[in-house]
């Protein structure tokens, strides 16, 4: 049985390698990806879902805005609509989604984030737990709400910030813990072995 997933990502998507090369090596459980898609034409990201045989959709949305506009929202659901997906994976997307984006997928959407939440939510999440300076950070993913990085959350990895960590060193090791926490999320959520409780 098939647990389909669509990833959704802006950038260079080294989160969305981790879950391709899980699933390519038997580690992603039932999962299969079915497309990636990205706000960004040029993202790596795209490139990525090539290179695995993916099919890969970029949306063209406005670089300047925070948030979704109605008309951009509404070119991601129709295309998300017809992949029928189990779970769509924010790995990396940049884009503020609305109410009526996360309502019409009823709530089978999570997010990967680059600090223990509910600490450091919003951007620059690692530049910010390594000045305030806090000991501890991690990655969380959790299930999409309305209200940004504010969902019920999954499950959490922690990376322990050394007297010698540079920002440099402290982004390559939260990184490392993303790149085994999502694919692992995804997993659980494939076979039940994490409920689909929001
Ligand atoms: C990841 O660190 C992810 O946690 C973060 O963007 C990066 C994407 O990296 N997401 C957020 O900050 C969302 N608020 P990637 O493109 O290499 O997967």
């Amino acid at each position: 049985m098939s647990f389909k997933i669509v990833i959704l990502g802006s950038g260079r998507g080294s989160n969305a390698k981790a879950i391709l090369e899980a699933e390519a090596t038997g580690q992603l459980g039932e999962a299969s990806t079915v497309a990636i898609l990205s706000d960004k034409k040029e993202a790596p990201i795209l490139d990525l879902a090539k290179q695995f045989g993916k099919s890969a959709h970029s949306i063209p949305c406005n670089p300047k805005k925070a948030r979704l506009n109605p008309e951009e929202t509404e070119a991601f659901l129709k295309i998300i609509q017809e992949l029928n997906p189990d779970l769509v994976v924010l790995a990396g997307f940049m884009k503020i989604i609305d109410p009526q984006f996360i309502e019409s997928l009823d709530g089978k959407i999570i997010n990967l984030h680059p600090s223990l939440l509910p600490c450091f939510p919003g951007i620059n999440s690692i530049e910010n737990a390594f000045n305030f300076p806090v000991k501890i950070t991690g990655c969380t993913v959790h299930w999409v709400i309305p209200k940004i990085d504010a969902g019920k959350i999954i499950d959490q990895k922690a990376v322990i910030i050394e007297p010698n960590d540079t920002l440099e060193s402290l982004s390559v090791k939260v990184h490392a813990a993303e790149h085994l926490l999502l694919p692992d999320v995804i997993r659980r959520l494939s076979t039940g072995a994490i409920p689909f409780s929001k």
